[in-house]
């Protein structure tokens, strides 16, 4: 392959150096985070990250699917660099840099979408949102879906699906109700795909009847779900969802934190399917790696709040705003969604390919974020999760650097790369994948 930097494996892994930050790491720092690979970053650029001990590997993972542009773009350090000589924190006096992002983010999404409000994390964009339909309503439940993730502060995780997120934390917030998610690999109801009905979209009614107080206000999904193992829906399940609930006057909030800027092939993940949100969260890929998180909304939802009902100390600070703002014009003139839509094309094929492969029950994504789902058999489709933490694994030995098996079951392998990956480098990743998977 022409020039590429990569992938160099120059020590044994993990390497001197990163095993002395690992130690200091082991002994002062909490083991709570996700368990990933020994991999000491040291720095960063475009689709190249280079460890503590000079190794170089291919990012196919962009952090957690933040660096939608890359690792240090120069125009977005450029753009840092000089916020960061002005100004970095002025509370809620309003400032260009935040007046900007809310307009351009305004500009950017759907109509119906007529307010930015900017905040830190994807956890409290998805509180904002709950927060903001709750004080909008009469009522106060929210129909969430199984499997969903929505982050781990307690009304988001609260909202959320999965059990592993929530398990020793004591009660959650209540009023939040749960659908089953059309996991069609795994139908939880026990269906087949071929000619599905989709009857999981028929429970509804009976989920809000059965577990609600009558006092529905609104639906939270995500668009595709992340969290779970890159699932996404069947055609016509969102359309029939957005039926269900406009018929029952409810508001939808989109939990696009993962899903949005470019990452799936579209700027926003709903124009998949044309929907028309009431509120999107945003966050991750939003500003490529400074935190920025925001929700998007209507006017009823966000246009009605009064002063210090939704506010938070570094929420909108000009530093991620100017950060936010350049990664956007980064996306825009570089057409990186439309890169996403092209190289995603070549990622399908490749894992269509590798689905011949013993272990690999299942392939899902678009654009640039896909899931491997690793099984023991195919006719079993018990889940493997020993399967995908051998690629994710074998892959970080040969310079391939995965985050840690996603989904329900731990074993999806998530592949996730910079929206700016060209051809080669799609190349080289690919190869390194099936090699791994082969050993899976
Ligand atoms: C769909 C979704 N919503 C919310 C969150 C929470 O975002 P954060 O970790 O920035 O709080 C995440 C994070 O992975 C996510 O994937």
């Amino acid at each position: 392959m022409a020039n590429l930097p990569g992938p160099k494996i120059v020590t044994e892994l993990p390497g001197p150096k990163a095993s002395a930050v690992l130690e200091e790491s082991r002994a002062y720092e909490p083991r709570c985070m996700s368990d990933q690979q020994p991999l000491v970053w040291d720095h960063a650029e475009d689709v190249w990250i280079t460890d503590v001990d000079g190794n170089v590997f291919l990012d196919f993972s962009s952090g957690v699917l933040v660096t939608n542009v890359g690792h240090c773009h120069p125009k977005y350090v450029e753009a840092i660099r000089d916020q960061a000589g002005k100004l970095y924190n002025c509370y809620d006096f309003p400032t260009g840099p935040r007046a900007q992002l809310a307009r351009k983010l305004v500009e950017m999404s759907a109509p119906q979408l007529t307010k930015a409000f900017i905040l830190t994390t994807g956890s409290e964009a998805v509180e904002a949102s709950l927060k903001m339909v709750r004080r909008a309503s009469d009522g106060y439940e929210i129909l969430g879906f199984g499997g969903a993730f929505h982050g781990r502060t307690y009304g988001a995780m609260s909202a959320g699906g999965n059990e592993g997120v929530r398990r020793g934390f004591g009660p959650v917030v209540p009023g939040m109700l749960r659908a089953p998610f059309p996991y069609c690999y795994r139908c939880p109801l026990g269906h087949e795909p071929e000619g599905c009905s989709m009857p999981c979209l028929d429970t509804l009614d009976y989920t809000v009847k059965t577990q609600g107080n009558g006092q529905l206000a609104g639906v939270i999904t995500e668009s595709y779900q992340g969290g779970a193992g890159s699932i996404i829906p069947p055609p016509g399940w969102y359309e029939r969802l957005e039926e269900w609930r406009r018929d029952r006057g409810l508001y939808l909030i989109l939990d696009e934190v993962q899903s949005s800027f470019g990452r799936t092939g579209k700027m926003f993940a709903y124009e998949h399917w044309g929907l028309e949100p009431d509120a999107v969260t945003l966050g991750k890929g939003l500003s490529s790696g400074v935190p920025c998180a925001a929700v998007l909304a209507t006017e009823e939802l966000l246009g009605g709040l009064s002063p210090g009902e939704l506010s938070s100390t570094a929420g909108g600070n000009p530093l991620s705003a100017a950060a936010a703002l350049a990664s956007i014009e980064i996306i825009e003139s570089e057409k990186l969604v439309e890169n996403a839509d092209q190289r995603g094309k070549k990622l399908e094929e490749a894992f269509h390919a590798m689905s011949s492969a013993p272990r690999v029950g299942d392939v899902r994504g678009m654009g640039l974020v896909w899931g491997l789902e690793m099984v023991g058999d195919k006719d079993s489709k018990t889940p493997s999760p020993e399967a995908a933490m051998r690629v994710v694994s074998e892959a970080f030995k040969r310079g391939l650097a995965l985050i840690a098996p996603i989904g329900m079951y731990g074993n999806v392998v998530r592949i996730a790369p910079p929206l700016t990956i060209g051809p080669e480098a799609l190349e080289v990743g690919i190869s390194v994948l099936s090699e791994a998977v082969s050993m899976a």
